[in-house]
């Protein structure tokens, strides 16, 4: 049986891998083991396997000889580890399948870049071809590829702007929280004024103003007000005024595709006060005038998950936004419509759930083809 190490298991993507993973009863046919980069020595996590299975203690991620002796380590550790422990292992000579949630690889010659209901053709030439390393893809791109995939596939997509509307999750767990104790205080310091329906509403908007620039306000982790706000810029900033994460929209759906030449896609990355379901505003200049029925079904069509959502205020309010995609590996696309320019230019939006096809759900179905089991 192959031997599969999880690494970084108790994080936010770590953890939605176990889950995902214990929904599907994927814990069969291999020899799991579970290490840590702080917890070595306790005990492994719940796989929902049989009364009185007993897997080993949680390994030491950074040790050496146990990593060694994997057919397959699956990391949800982050790319300082990936840095740290990669190349160190490929040295030594391990040639194990190294299959992992961070970016720190992504764009690695020797990398695939994983999303097998889009690029599954690329996955399975590169297995043929002895490649070692699956990456899951930026997860607004991965997102993106899920919902309209297909239009790119056939070559209907001359270029594309995406302007996004990210969710605090995506910056980390302690995002999340920092964004709901900035609710928190909000409300907590407007009870008065909401509980009085006579108050001026704008008092109570400078009421909420004055508490989201206060010295008390938790910004730690954003840097600045999230709740009440948004915030647009997403990760480092790069030379030509782009962020790394609007440069990420045009490298790794290019690279996931392996479109050359390379079809232009750019945008403006937006945080905003979502939990965990990241949002993405389309322009796409086709090809070619093409009937919006007609892309309505090649989307509803293109994969099992994807859900096209009828252009009028009761569905699109009931069905696309991150409050109803929360935990749901469906990805919902709708205001699918052509723009006032012109027959070749088709907006459209979708949500998807950050932490599912957004991180965890590649990662998760790679261990799988791996395994042979899909
Ligand atoms: N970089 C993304 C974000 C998350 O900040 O939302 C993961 O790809």
């Amino acid at each position: 049986m192959q031997k599969v190490a999880f690494v970084g298991y108790r994080g936010m993507v770590g953890s939605v891998l176990m889950e995902r993973m214990r929904a599907e009863n994927d814990f069969k046919g291999f020899e799991p083991f579970f290490a840590s980069t702080s917890q070595a020595g306790t005990k492994a996590p719940d796989i929902g396997g049989a009364p009185g299975q007993s897997l080993p203690p949680v390994a030491d991620a950074h040790d050496f000889d146990f990593l060694s002796g994997m057919d397959i380590i699956v990391t949800c550790q982050g790319s300082g580890y990936t840095q740290k422990m990669h190349p160190a292992l490929k040295a030594s000579g391990w040639n194990g399948y190294w299959i992992d949630a961070a970016s720190a690889l992504r764009m690695n010659d020797d990398s695939i870049i994983v999303l097998d209901p889009v690029n599954r053709h690329v996955i399975d030439k590169a297995i043929d071809a002895g490649i070692k390393n699956y990456i899951g893809g930026n997860c607004t791109v991965s997102l993106m590829l899920m919902a309209i995939g297909t239009l790119f596939k056939q070559g209907y997509i001359e270029w594309m702007t995406s302007m996004t509307y990210q969710a605090a999750s995506g910056a980390g767990a302690k995002n999340m929280r920092e964004l709901v104790a900035q609710m928190k205080m909000i409300g907590d310091r407007s009870a008065g004024l909401l509980a009085d329906p006579g108050a001026a509403i704008l008092e109570l908007d400078r009421h909420v103003l004055a508490t989201m620039t206060s010295s008390e306000f938790e910004t730690e982790n954003f840097g600045a007000p999230l709740a009440g706000n948004l915030l647009p810029w997403i990760d480092a900033g790069m030379a030509d005024g782009r962020t790394k994460e609007e440069w990420k929209g045009f490298a790794e759906t290019n690279k996931i595709l392996e479109n050359t030449p390379p079809i232009p896609i750019d945008g403006i990355c937006v945080r905003i006060g979502a939990m965990r379901c990241h949002s993405q505003a389309m322009t796409i200049k086709l090809t070619k005038d093409i009937p919006v029925q007609d892309i309505s079904t090649m989307i509803a069509e293109s994969n099992e998950w994807v859900r096209v959502v009828p252009n009028v205020r009761e569905t699109v309010v009931r069905d696309l936004t991150p409050a109803a995609v929360t935990g749901k590996l469906e990805i919902p696309v709708g205001r699918i419509r052509k723009l006032g320019m012109g027959g070749q230019y088709l907006g459209l939006f979708t949500v998807g759930d950050q932490l599912l096809w957004g991180a965890a759900e590649p990662v998760r179905r790679m261990l799988n083809i791996l395994l042979g089991r899909v």
